[in-house]
């Protein structure tokens, strides 16, 4: 009798320890605080979400979503980096708000061969840095080039650039510069604007003092606010230069933020909350429900972040070794709120629509609204090497 208890007594244990086992832990690695504190609410909204609306359990385990806050130092993701994939065990690393977090945490996936999902970060070179980095979010050659394509054919002659000088906005810099030059268009003047604490203002009156059609910016989600602002104080709207750029800077999530003065700038971009599809409408009205507030491009990277985990840990029938994950996130196909999207084998990177949009006013709230799709759109970078 007694025995008979100590054996289900063990049996219990064995059952609560294999129970446990079967978690899965998802390093989730944003910045929670700081300048891009509007990146991590947004990755973390969208990660979420997906787990919300499909259920914690894929293939028989069930997902942990261990969100921890890099604050936007690299020093600082790194070591998340670590003590996730040592101590935490996580099957996947997942986020990275900025182009340098995303490259502090490769040398990790490497060397542990855990698979990095980058859902935010854009440098295109950023996959090239691990063979265990794949990317949900977008690159910036990928929305810069059908940018400038659509200028040169839209009357668009000459052009002010201005960028954040860090990797994406140099891949935006080059990227628009050197296809709108190509096209026959002409830069005027290549302005790159600080990082941190950056003020636009004395650039911006640079840019009225050389009477361009159109400015291209780039600057990274969540500055597009002090950008817009500064751009309509000094009057280049009133002068008639257009505002052009990658969609970052009229990103949903500060849109009603800017208010006005974003009406009638024309962007490329490859999500837009006003995208028309059922798969985009019922993942804003869930995630609006959820949340309080509008998706941008960060959420929808991370919701598809999730997606590929999923789809990964389907493929493998559970098994969470990090080169199998990997092997299975190559060539995933699904549609994605944004569109159809898939992981090019080759590069890791996502190939995407890219849609041309112009800020516009529905039932009272600004919108990026889509009015034409290059579709399919492989990182051209990458493209150009081959
Ligand atoms: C980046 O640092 O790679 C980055 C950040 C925000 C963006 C785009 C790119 O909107």
């Amino acid at each position: 009798m007694k025995l008979g208890i100590l054996v289900s007594a063990l049996a219990l244990c064995a059952g609560v320890a294999s129970a446990a086992a079967e978690d899965v832990t998802i390093g989730m690695i944003e910045p929670m605080t700081g300048p891009s504190a509007s990146t991590g609410k947004q990755a973390k909204a969208g990660a979420e979400l997906y787990i919300a609306l499909h259920g914690a359990t894929v293939a028989g385990k069930t997902i942990k979503l261990e969100i921890k806050d890099d604050t936007g130092a690299a020093d600082v993701t790194k070591r998340l980096a670590q003590e996730l994939v040592a101590n935490d065990h996580a099957a996947a690393l997942i986020g990275f708000g900025l182009t340098p977090l995303a490259l502090a945490a490769a040398p990790i996936a490497t060397e542990a061969k855990v698979p990095e999902i980058v859902t935010s970060a854009a440098t295109a070179v950023i996959t090239e840095k691990s063979p265990f980095i794949v990317r949900t979010s977008f690159t910036l050659p990928q929305a810069s080039a059908p940018m400038a394509e659509w200028a040169v054919k839209n009357g668009i002659k000459k052009v002010v650039t201005i960028v954040t000088d860090y990797g994406p906005g140099l891949d935006a810099e080059k990227w628009f510069g050197e296809t709108f030059k190509k096209a026959g268009g002409e830069i005027v003047q290549a302005i790159r604007v600080p990082l941190k604490n950056p003020d636009f203002a004395p650039f911006i009156q640079r840019v009225a003092d050389d009477k361009p059609d159109a400015v291209f910016v780039f600057v990274p989600s969540g500055f597009g606010a002090i950008f817009m602002k500064q751009f309509a104080e000094r009057g280049l709207a009133e002068a008639g230069i257009k505002l052009i750029g990658t969609g970052d800077v009229t990103d949903d999530d500060q849109l009603a933020d800017i208010g006005d003065p974003a009406l009638g700038a024309v962007t490329a971009h490859h999500y837009s909350a006003a995208h028309d599809s059922p798969e985009n409408k019922e993942f804003v009205a869930a995630f609006e429900k959820a949340n309080g507030f509008r998706p941008n491009f960060m959420a929808v990277g991370a919701y598809d972040g999730m997606a590929l985990v999923y789809h990964a840990l389907e493929a493998t029938k559970g098994a969470t070794d990090g080169p199998a994950l990997l092997a299975a996130m190559k060539g995933a196909k699904w549609t994605s709120p944004r569109g159809p999207v898939e992981i090019d084998p080759d590069t890791r990177d996502i190939v995407q629509n890219v849609y041309i949009r112009k800020v516009e006013k529905k039932d009272g709230q600004l919108f990026n609204v889509e009015f034409a799709t290059v579709p399919m759109v492989k990182d051209p970078f990458k493209a150009s090497k081959k």
